[in-house]
């Protein structure tokens, strides 16, 4: 097992004494060692065409997201990787059996915009089905049968040849024949293993599957760089239509939280994507999913269109003390506190402790964590959102709007 460090911070006694399983506890599905090696030693950060335009893509459309994540400072952020979601492909495979670009939307093909992408300093992502058809042909959304089962090789190839860092590999079938997803991945895996390129490897096990997602069961850190924990999340703060529907940010934060972060090199555990900047969630529930998937460790890839992100909306994305938070080199998970669940605690790399209070009421609602829980007499506080700092001493209480998030770091005196 090759483990991240757990060195001791001064508050970390505290996290330490707040019980918490992580995905290793999970029943391991593979091998030991990075799935890949030399990807992701932080969380990715990125950009994915899905939660906004869905099918609706086109060259045009990634063009002008690549060139908005470099004017917007979302690239000078540290969001790097560009991903192209389902639709893109041809319904037909090309004779010799390789995956081909639509020649309408996508004329250029897709090495030309892999070019593009590259061009701008940025990485390149693209999205294929792990089973027979990608999520879009099962829904019957988009025409063909053009899923990688029994292609691995060919399509992996393939994605090395136009240049892909990053694949977005998605179960999309009904069977949930635990054997057959494992070889599926597996194989995959270790098609991305030959290319020899350094691929980011990110799975949903769980599209199409009834009953509990598979993502949640088992352990994937040796299968993939990082693998959903749960269904689709949607702009909304709770889910509306039932567990197998689009999920609620409130409901993943929930379920993912327990499992979250990872004591495996180059692997994460995946609340799925970003919503802030997506038309459903208020300003605070905003704040509330990027501050706490920042304190999950969770990969953060924006779905919002990049080209019409407000003020708001961009300063919430590249703030750069919580992103520091998601992107510690720790990647210790958040433990909750037992009198408050939805006030989380995560050690950090350097000895303080970020610490998030999430109000899930629709009033607002003072906040605390008590001096034990903090564990030092007196310290520094910064708030993460605005970057001020204080000095406080005993217990620390916020007040917190309704369904948003305060977030602190608490560090010693120095
Ligand atoms: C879902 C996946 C979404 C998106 C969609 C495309 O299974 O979770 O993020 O990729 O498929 O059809």
């Amino acid at each position: 097992m090759i483990g991240r460090a757990k060195g001791a911070g001064v508050a970390a006694v505290l996290a330490a004494t707040l019980a918490v399983s992580t995905a290793s506890d999970l029943p391991a599905v593979a091998d030991t060692g990075p799935a890949i090696a030399g990807v992701a030693a932080l969380p990715p950060l990125g950009w994915n065409s899905w939660n906004t335009f869905g099918c609706n893509i086109d060259e045009t459309v990634i063009e002008h997201a690549a060139d908005a994540m470099v004017a917007s400072g979302m690239r000078d952020a540290g969001y790097d990787y560009v991903v192209v979601d389902d639709c893109w492909y041809s319904p037909q495979r090309a004779p010799d059996g390789q995956l081909q670009a639509d020649p309408t939307r996508f004329p250029s093909g897709m090495a030309a915009l892999a070019d593009y992408v590259h061009a701008r300093g940025l990485k390149f992502g693209i999205y294929a089905g792990a089973s027979d058809r990608t999520c879009a042909q099962l829904g019957g959304a988009y025409p063909g049968s053009t899923g990688s089962e029994g292609y691995e090789a060919i399509d992996a190839a393939t994605f090395a040849s136009w240049g892909v860092d990053y694949l977005k590999y998605d179960w999309c079938s009904t069977d949930s024949s635990t054997t057959r997803q494992q070889a599926a991945f597996t194989a995959m895996r270790n098609a991305l293993r030959a290319t020899g390129r350094p691929i980011v490897y990110s799975i949903n096990p769980n599209s199409g599957v009834a009953g509990t997602p598979p993502g949640a069961t088992y352990d994937w850190s040796h299968i993939a760089t990082m693998a959903r924990t749960t269904n689709d999340v949607s702009p909304a703060w709770t889910t509306l239509w039932g567990e197998a529907g689009p999920l609620g940010v409130l409901d993943i934060l929930d379920t993912h939280a327990p499992t979250a972060g990872g004591d495996e090199a180059g692997w994460w555990a995946d609340p799925d994507m970003l919503e802030v900047g997506v038309p459903g969630l208020t300003p605070a529930e905003e704040r509330t999913q990027f501050a706490t998937w920042a304190m999950m460790s969770a990969p953060l890839i924006a779905g919002n269109d990049l080209d019409d992100m407000s003020a708001a909306t961009r300063a919430v994305l590249t703030n750069p003390r919580v992103l520091a938070v998601d992107q510690d080199t720790a990647a210790r998970p958040p433990r909750s506190l037992p009198n408050d669940p939805q006030i989380r605690v995560k050690a950090l790399a350097d000895g303080s402790i970020a610490v998030s209070f999430t109000n899930t009421a629709d009033s607002a609602r003072q906040m605390t964590i008590t001096a034990t829980q903090i564990g030092l007499p007196s310290y520094v506080v910064e708030d993460l959102w605005t970057g001020t700092r204080r000095d406080g001493a005993g217990a620390l209480s916020i007040d917190v709007a309704p369904h948003d998030t305060a977030i602190v770091r608490i560090a010693p005196h120095s």
